[in-house]
């Protein structure tokens, strides 16, 4: 067994031959759990306090005691997920200004945006309308890119409103209270479209499209096979080959990682896809469209 294989928690298996690339660690597959499960939290009861007048939020309130209840929970899972952000945040501190890991910042491994992402893009639209080639993606595809810092940038604007509502008595030490009536408002609007964004957008990204479908899990096992590495990311597949980097291992995700990958990913997308579904009716019906 490989050190990566072995780093990310991996057994030995029979697998005739496929070789693998470990694309994520065991920790940033823990990180992301965190993010879904908290996530997903926030979601569940965050939106019947926003339409606490609809049948479904009233129905939720009733069975887990109380709005005051749901406002406990959602709490407990704000605190969690912030611990999840902020440990990313020193993960990237400690890599990148302590270790001089460069190339966090800036280069193909890097979640930052560049001119290839924007010539990916463009030449994707042209795929798109069968006028051109399938762009040769690297590490991180642009919508990828775009999908980590639309969470990046919304939990900074959720987690400020929130934090300043939860702790109002404070900060209205320093700022006037209409700003708590407006932090309502921003953290309401900008948590539906976090919601929606990653429950029709980021869904559809990562597991509805043709490439992955009907479910990428990658983010369970931290897997992929050669085959999907070079018909998917054939940039990253080719500098691997030509820097000696490739790494593969024959060493197969679990077969349990993978029906736990499967069950979990089966449940969260039907919940985030009833939930889109309640949302948006309410959103609707409560504008009078
Ligand atoms: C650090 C993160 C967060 C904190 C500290 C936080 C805190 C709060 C607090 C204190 C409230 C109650 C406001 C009130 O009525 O007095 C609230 C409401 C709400 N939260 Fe969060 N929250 C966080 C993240 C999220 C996330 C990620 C979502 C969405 C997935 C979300 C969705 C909502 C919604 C929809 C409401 C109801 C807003 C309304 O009534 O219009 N929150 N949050």
């Amino acid at each position: 067994m490989n050190a990566e294989a072995r780093q990310s928690g991996l057994t030995d298996q029979n697998n005739q031959g496929v070789r693998f690339y470990v694309r994520f660690s065991l920790w940033q597959r823990y990180l992301h759990a965190v993010v879904i499960v908290t996530f997903m939290g926030l979601g569940l009861t965050g939106l019947p306090l926003r339409f606490s007048g609809s049948v479904w939020g009233t129905a939720f309130a009733r069975v887990v005691g109380g709005f005051s209840a749901i406002l406990f929970f959602h709490k407990f899972c704000a605190v969690l997920l912030t611990v999840a952000f902020l440990m990313h945040l020193g993960d990237i501190a400690y890599r990148g200004l302590l270790k001089r890991q460069k190339g966090i910042f800036w280069g193909p491994n890097s979640m930052v945006p560049q001119l290839k992402d924007l010539k990916d893009l463009y030449g994707h639209v042209r795929w798109f309308l069968w006028l051109g080639p399938r762009p040769k993606f690297d590490r991180f595809a642009y919508w990828e890119k775009f999908d980590y810092w639309a969470v990046f940038w919304g939990m900074a604007i959720i987690g400020i409103s929130g934090y300043s509502m939860w702790f109002a008595p404070f900060f209205a030490k320093f700022i006037p209270g209409s700003w708590f009536n407006i932090a309502l408002v921003i953290h309401g609007e900008e948590a539906l479209l976090a919601v929606w964004f990653i429950f029709a957008i980021h869904f559809f990204n990562t597991h509805l499209r043709p490439d992955s479908f009907p479910m990428d899990l990658v983010m369970f096992t931290g897997m992929e096979t050669e085959k999907e590495l070079r018909e998917r990311r054939p940039q990253l597949y080719q500098r691997l080959l030509e820097e000696g980097k490739l790494g593969l291992t024959t060493v197969a995700p679990p077969r349990w990682l993978k029906n736990f990958g499967r069950a979990v990913g089966w449940v969260i997308i039907l919940a985030g896809f009833v939930l889109l579904w309640l949302t948006l009716t309410s959103f609707f019906r409560a504008s009078g469209t």
